[in-house]
């Protein structure tokens, strides 16, 4: 298929182990090929932080219309309300019906509801010594928060995380067939299990996204059952894994780039916040992706109309220019929220306040509760990875706690 850009190819990085932990490739490039071209696939890279902030940026030279992505680019669908894939100026119209159907729940009348979802997770640790916090938290929560935000049962959450890990799942070379039709497959199982929750709230509108959705209008039109069904598979996926790999990663930080930090904020609190924006920089290896829109040499080489370009956001945050000892785990960097991993410019991540406010909830309610945390013993994180959008994540994470 040529309009999937296959990124294991481009990054040669081979191994689960590699894929999990790709800084040494990332530096290596900024400094050696800091502009690459993959003539197989006809795709430029980015790693520098600065042109990765212009590509995310610049969406007359770069553009969210693509033909060629690294996710798939859905055709039979109607992408009418779809936020992703259209540029300025169009785009605010799309966005605004999003936004608009953000507001009504402000992040502050649904942060009981995530403390409740929170406490019952943490209550289902009692009396382990050794938690997978995966399992129960990484996973659980952004599916359930998302779930109640749609206005879709959370008890159907595991059908819900299922489709959505198929629909995320990076393409590979080896697989491609078996990639696509099983991603095919998800994707109309989870269309057909939302489509009757849709036309059912159309007759009785609750307090719910999808709700919003049914009695929004974009150019003086509603939205077809079909547009919200695709809308709310958006929502779900891109709540989903990004928050669970967020989540865990906090963790695998805490334990293993910054051991000790986990008692610096049960002494202060309020550096929660710090450390979730840190771990957001330097461990969560994102890719985006966009067209070139037209023929430019911004960064030096030609670059062609049509051609794809992907913006390492991974790369970008681990660069020198921009951050001192960017290798190094510090909570305590001067500057805010300067990484790129929520994107910049028109796309700017939506939902970044809401992945931000699960973070800090979950890691404040977890450093009430638990005294200590430790790896356990033998702990190999070769036996842990998955394959993920982000290259690797982590399927599994024990994790010794201590009350
Ligand atoms: C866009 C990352 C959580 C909804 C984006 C983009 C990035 C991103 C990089 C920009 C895409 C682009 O430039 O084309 C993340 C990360 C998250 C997260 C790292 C968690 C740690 C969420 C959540 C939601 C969400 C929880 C919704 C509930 C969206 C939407 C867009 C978006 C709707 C599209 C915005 C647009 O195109 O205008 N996200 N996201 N995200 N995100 Fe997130």
């Amino acid at each position: 298929n040529s309009n999937q850009v296959i990124l294991q190819e481009i990054s040669k990085l081979s191994t689960p182990e590699e894929q999990w932990e790709p800084y040494a490739w990332f530096t290596h490039m900024r400094e050696n090929e800091p502009i690459q071209y993959d003539a197989e696939q006809d795709v430029w890279s980015v790693f520098s932080y600065d042109a990765v902030k212009k590509v995310l940026f610049d969406h007359e030279l770069f553009s969210n219309k693509k033909q060629r992505s690294l996710i798939p680019i859905p055709h039979e669908v109607d992408n009418r309300s779809n936020v992703n894939l259209v540029d300025p100026p169009e785009h605010r119209k799309r966005r605004a019906l999003l936004a608009q159907a953000f507001t009504p729940r402000s992040l502050k009348d649904w942060e009981p509801r995530i403390q409740e979802i929170i406490d019952e997770l943490i209550a289902d640790m009692e009396g382990d010594t050794v938690v997978d916090l995966v399992d129960k938290l990484a996973v659980p929560l952004p599916v359930t928060v998302i779930a109640d935000l749609l206005g879709v049962p959370s008890s159907d959450r595991e059908k819900i995380k299922a489709w959505s890990d198929i629909l995320f799942l990076p393409y590979n070379l080896d697989a491609f067939t078996d990639i696509e039709q099983q991603k095919g497959q998800a994707m109309q199982e989870f269309a057909q299990y939302l489509y009757p929750i849709v036309v059912s709230k159309r007759a009785d509108p609750a307090d719910d996204i999808i709700s919003d959705l049914i009695r929004a209008e974009l150019e003086g039109e509603k939205l077809s059952d079909q547009e919200i069904v695709m809308s709310a598979i958006g929502l779900l996926g891109a709540g989903n894994e990004t928050t669970t790999t967020l989540l865990a990663n906090l963790f695998y930080c805490m334990l293993f780039d910054r051991p000790g930090v986990y008692e610096e904020l049960r002494a202060n609190e309020s550096l929660i916040p710090k450390l979730v924006e840190e771990v957001l920089r330097f461990r969560f290896g994102a890719t985006i992706d966009r067209k070139v829109a037209q023929d430019t040499d911004i960064f030096g080489p030609q670059m062609k109309a049509g051609q794809v370009v992907v913006a390492w956001i991974g790369a970008g945050n681990r660069d020198e220019a921009h951050f001192e000892h960017a290798d190094t785990f510090d909570i305590h960097r001067p500057g805010k929220n300067q990484h790129l991993t929520f994107g910049a410019g028109p796309h700017f991540c939506l939902g970044a306040p809401l992945a931000r406010l699960e973070a800090n909830m979950a890691l404040s309610a977890f450093v009430k509760r638990f005294s200590a945390i430790a790896p356990v013993e033998d702990f190999n994180v070769s036996d842990h990875l998955t394959v993920s959008i982000t290259g690797q994540s982590l399927k599994s994470f024990p994790v010794r706690v201590s009350r």
